[in-house]
């Protein structure tokens, strides 16, 4: 097995294994994310639900959350891992903040389900075209400050 596909092995193991720390009381929907970040650190993350269930952080922006808090911010891939056997998807909402960072439209996401050898691979630019993004307003991806 190669390196490239061994990244992706660990990556969505990692997603998976998030998924045990999801708090998602109303929906029962147990999402996790992992996103591996240049020079290969993981940083993973779970769906947050609330009460007042419009303010529910999905997966994916926890762990853009967590990534950025701890200094990160050239992401190479992130994995999402859901209950079931269908791949995840990302909502337009986790699209959109995943597009800020400089890995820009051409991050590497992987799409799994909860157990099995099958995944999507694809990339943000696919599920997200013509984007919108900071260079717009003249700022660089991800720029310090
Ligand atoms: N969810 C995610 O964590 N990521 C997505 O991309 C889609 C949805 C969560 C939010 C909520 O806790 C549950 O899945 C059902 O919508």
């Amino acid at each position: 097995m190669n390196r490239a596909a061994d990244d992706d092995r660990s990556l969505i193991a990692a997603a998976r294994a998030a998924r045990a720390f999801a708090y998602a009381p109303y929906s029962g929907y147990r999402v996790g994310a992992a996103l591996r970040v240049e020079g290969g650190e993981v940083v993973r993350a779970a769906n947050v639900e609330n009460a007042s269930y419009g303010l529910t952080i999905c997966a994916e922006r926890a762990a853009v959350a967590a990534a950025v808090a701890a200094g990160h911010r050239r992401f190479e891939a992130i994995a999402v891992a859901a209950d079931g056997p269908e791949p995840a998807s990302a909502c337009g909402a986790c699209r959109q903040v995943l597009r800020e960072f400089p890995a820009g439209p051409g991050l590497r996401v992987l799409l799994a389900g909860e157990s099995g050898d099958g995944f999507v691979a694809t990339t943000l630019d696919a599920l997200l075209p013509d984007g919108f993004g900071p260079e717009r307003l003249g700022h660089a991806t991800g720029e310090r400050r």
